[in-house]
């Protein structure tokens, strides 16, 4: 049985005030926040077995190594991958898809060949690969979205040719919230010749995610939008592609061997982890994959799909919200992006902040898409799996707010 109100209990923050006002916080698809377990994870850490990993033989080091590994299966696990060998850390989602870019791309590609990504893409799905296009002459081809903002397939298996290498496309828009239909992208784009990486940045914390089922050839995610700590990233690659990439960071424990004249790798995935690593947040991060497995991900799913549906019929109903993407709650995960009449998002952002509602207003990290939608900014309510309806309900009385303190101009343009 999922009870909202027991989850809740776990974590710190949500006992907190903001301006007076118990914390309603809905700004989840930047960070979520951490269970007490997680903390106390990290801390013990510090203060009890704090050493440096693969590297020390007393007691310390081969404790702090071994948590460190078992943290490493228990994330294959999480995803289904084959085994731990695919599973690299790195500091967050956008440094695993640098870490294709210049590892693979940098390696394989070359000129006049396309990276297939969307409109819907989050920056770190753009930049880097539009900072590879300047080094080594490929394309990049955007996919086009349907008038409710979900994926134009036709244009997708249009613009998917032979020239196509890589298709890097968002399992969920940050944004829209739209759940892509990866399983089919990936098909198509095997059988045209392409590999294909999956941003599961927005997806993995809550959507029970198969790669092997999949047959994803990269997943990419971040440990801070699932429970766990800030600077830890995975970067899932099957293990002939993780096998013939190169390293990101020469240095220190990625490497079998230092003569004065060339280095040899270490094995997979050691060769991409060079240098001292976040251990701490790693060990942080095992914690919260095992929180989130006793409560379950598809209870979790469930949840957040109830209130995404009940928040998007109580929008609905408020005259002069206009919401991003599909409005029926089948097509998006947990986030609703919108904006209200032509107040700015950050005035709007601004007032419920003054309730101790936390929301995102801005760009949200996706510019193309929002040049795409005619704005240049928008609001953004994104839930988890500690939210309840009565936080719905009053972030609604303080979006009427909103509409109170501008009713009689003091605009500004969004
Ligand atoms: N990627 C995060 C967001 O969408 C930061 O807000």
């Amino acid at each position: 049985m999922y009870n909202v109100y027991r989850i809740r209990e776990d974590f710190p923050i949500l006992k907190t005030t903001i301006n007076g006002k118990p914390l309603i916080y809905l700004d989840n698809s930047a960070t979520t926040q951490k269970p007490a377990v997680v903390i106390d994870t990290i801390c013990e850490y510090y203060k009890q077995y704090n050493a440096n990993i693969h590297r020390s033989v007393h007691y310390l080091g081969v404790k702090a190594t071994e948590i460190y590994e078992k943290v490493r299966g228990d994330i294959a696990k999480f995803i289904n991958a084959p085994n731990s060998n695919c599973i690299v850390f790195t500091k967050g989602a956008t440094e695993s898809i640098n870490l294709v870019a210049y590892g693979w791309g940098r390696k394989f590609l070359k000129e006049g060949d396309e990276i297939l990504i969307t409109l819907m893409e989050h920056h770190s799905n753009i930049v880097p690969w539009q900072m590879l296009s300047i080094e080594k002459g490929i394309k990049i081809k955007f996919v086009p979205l349907n008038d409710d903002g979900s994926l134009n397939l036709t244009a997708f298996k249009e613009l998917l040719t032979e020239r196509t290498k890589l298709v890097s496309i968002t399992h969920v828009s940050n944004v829209l919230g739209i759940i892509n239909p990866i399983k089919e992208i990936i098909d198509t784009s095997h059988k045209a010749g392409a590999i294909v990486l999956i941003d599961g940045a927005q997806s993995v914390p809550s959507i029970p995610i198969d790669v092997q089922n999949l047959d994803a050839d990269f997943l990419v995610f971040s440990a801070h939008k699932m429970l766990g700590p800030t600077g830890i990233g995975i970067l899932y690659g099957k293990e002939d592609l993780l096998e013939e990439m190169d390293p990101l960071l020469g240095g220190g424990d990625m490497i079998k061997k230092v003569t004065k004249d060339y280095s040899v790798w270490a094995d997979i995935p050691y060769k991409f982890e060079g240098g001292t690593q976040n251990i701490a947040g790693v060990i942080g991060f095992g914690k919260a994959i095992e929180y989130l497995n006793n409560l379950g991900l598809e209870h979790i799913y469930k949840h957040e799909k109830t209130l995404v549906s009940y928040t998007l019929k109580r929008l609905l109903n408020i005259d002069g919200i206009k919401i991003y993407g599909p409005t029926t709650e089948n097509l998006r995960l947990n986030i609703i992006s919108f904006n209200y009449k032509d107040i700015h998002p950050h005035d709007v952002a601004t007032i419920l902040d003054r309730e101790g509602i936390a929301i995102r207003a801005g760009h949200q990290c996706a510019q193309p898409l929002h040049s795409y939608l005619g704005i240049s900014a928008s609001c953004r309510a994104s839930f988890y799996l500690y939210n309840t309806e009565e936080e719905v309900d009053k972030f609604i009385e303080a979006l009427e707010k909103v509409n109170m303190v501008f009713k009689n101009g003091n605009r500004r343009t969004i």
